[in-house]
């Protein structure tokens, strides 16, 4: 069988704290299935990519000169497709420079993959950075099954239409074989914009694959002597007082702003007084050369300071605002220590910090995961007191009933967690994905099922890449409930 090549942007490399999802967890599926990780360096720069071994993954990763780093990454990336998909219509800024950029770093991906590949390997490409890169392998001939998978939410036809250019970049995604998304929503979404924009491809099958943890694994870091020493210095320091934990990227879709005022009205409330909670944010810096999330940082070190001088005492801060990355042998302690986690994004693809938190708790005294109800993992965690972040009341209520339910509640909710937890973990995510991949019905001239010495890479009948064939959604494939061809 051939190898499994990642791709994506962001790459883990060995030794360093990971912060956001993508890599946290193709972390543990390259250790898992010892495959290749492909994907940017983290320098600026040209020359050929650099190979090296470590943990059982094989890095290649290549360098990007900063210009095209800026067009592609800073600008492209997060500062058009982020926002648009995660439905912050008013900070999208388009430039059709940026989007040439984007395209060109892509191409770049493409030549590293193409000088890497044997017939038989099979590519997996992650996240909004990468929507064009099967495009261009399959411009460079390669036929090997490739399948794309969107870490973020996919936005409804009326959002995704204001990207000028939409039909043209959306249809790339006509050269996977096979497209995961987080969620049924993110699927109906993208059926109906397909729907209104008359298109569908019948050999790229559309799925939802709604990504996981190894809760298992957490759950033993979070019961090591690292994590119980991280969670009791953590306790001792609150004078007995209850904790409320929060772990995001600074990033604007995870609803810090209103979080913290939220905070601040269940500070208001007359119980709250009666028993100070202390709210613990870690909120570890991202993006930081991209305007809007410099602005995101000035709001919340002004809210922080604002609320604390309101409503602190000489011996209690409320909001204790952290800026660090911590890696998970002390996060995890940090989520034991905590009464309740606020997890509550605008918008979220799937996010992974709600179920770490559950997997970490002690089991016999678990605490409350209050959730936003526009976060994927909501579907999966409908036992977390669900909230709509953007009503302060709303979360502040959620706070008020976190900390005053009974053990057994906690216990029954936590259990009924766990066990989707459980049973939909990481493991599985990724052997659905391949599995699927590796039986997708794939288009003329493909490379699956040849022997590794079978010869070349390149399509059999040397056409073009293909493109979304117009057509009426009304003759795609519904394969099954979460299933379909585009
Ligand atoms: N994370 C971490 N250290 C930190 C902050 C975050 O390891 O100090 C990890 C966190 O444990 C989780 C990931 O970063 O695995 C965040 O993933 P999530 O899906 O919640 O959000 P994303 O950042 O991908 O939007
Ligand atoms: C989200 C995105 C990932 C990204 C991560 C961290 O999880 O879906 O693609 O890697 O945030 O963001 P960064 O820009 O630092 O890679």
């Amino acid at each position: 069988m051939g190898r499994l090549f990642v791709v994506s942007n962001r790459v883990a490399q060995p030794g360093g704290v990971q912060i956001g999802g993508l890599a946290t967890a193709l972390q543990t599926v390259l250790r898992e299935q010892r495959g290749v990780w492909v994907g940017w360096s983290g320098k600026y720069g040209e020359g050929p990519p650099h190979i090296h071994i470590g943990e059982g993954i094989r890095y290649c990763t290549l360098d990007i000169p900063k210009p095209d780093f800026n067009a592609y990454y800073h600008h492209f990336a997060n500062r058009t497709l982020w926002p648009l998909f995660h439905y912050r219509v008013d900070l999208v800024d388009y430039r059709r420079e940026a989007y040439e950029g984007y395209r060109d770093v892509n191409k770049r991906f493409a030549h590293v993959l193409a000088q890497e590949l044997r017939p038989d390997d099979v590519v997996w490409v992650h996240d909004y950075h990468l929507i064009p890169l099967a495009h261009e392998m399959r411009k460079l001939g390669l036929a090997q099954r490739i399948g794309f998978f969107l870490h973020i939410p996919m936005p409804s036809w009326d959002v995704l239409s204001m990207l000028p250019g939409h039909e043209e970049l959306l249809g790339l995604l006509a050269d996977y074989d096979l497209v995961g998304l987080q969620t049924v929503g993110d699927m109906e979404n993208f059926r109906g914009y397909l729907q209104a924009i008359g298109k569908h491809h019948p050999r790229c099958e559309l799925a939802t694959f709604p990504i996981g943890i190894d809760a298992q694994a957490v759950a033993q870091v979070a019961a090591a002597p690292a994590a119980l020493s991280a969670a009791d210095e953590l306790k001792a320091s609150l004078s007995g007082k209850r904790l409320a934990i929060g772990v995001d990227r600074l990033d604007y879709s995870k609803g810090l702003p209103e979080r913290f005022r939220a905070f601040a009205r269940h500070l208001e409330h007359r119980k709250a007084r009666r028993e100070p909670l202390t709210y613990l944010q870690i909120a570890p810096t991202t993006r930081e050369a991209v305007p809007e999330y410099q602005t995101l940082r000035k709001e919340l070190e002004g809210l922080a300071g604002h609320i604390n001088g309101l409503h602190a005492r000489p011996d209690w801060t409320p909001i204790r605002y952290v800026n660090h990355s911590y890696p998970h042998s002390i996060l995890t302690g940090f989520y034991r220590a905590a009464d309740l986690a606020l997890v509550t994004p605008l918008r979220d693809g799937m996010n992974l910090v709600a179920k770490e938190y559950v997997a970490s708790q002690d089991a016999s005294d678990p605490g409350v995961l209050v959730l936003s109800r526009m976060a994927g993992a909501a579907d999966a965690l409908p036992e977390a007191l669900l909230v709509n972040p953007h009503d302060v009341d709303d979360v502040a209520n959620a706070i008020d009933t976190a900390v005053s339910m009974p053990a057994s509640e906690r216990r029954q909710r936590w259990e009924a967690m766990m066990d989707n937890l459980r049973r939909h973990d990481i493991k599985r995510w990724a052997s659905d994905f391949l599995e699927r991949l590796r039986r997708s019905t794939h288009g003329d001239g493909h490379a699956g099922g040849s022997t590794a010495d079978a010869q070349p890479t390149a399509r059999e009948d040397d056409s073009p890449p293909r493109k979304l064939a117009l057509a009426s959604i009304g003759d795609a494939h519904l394969s099954t409930k979460n299933a379909i061809n585009i």
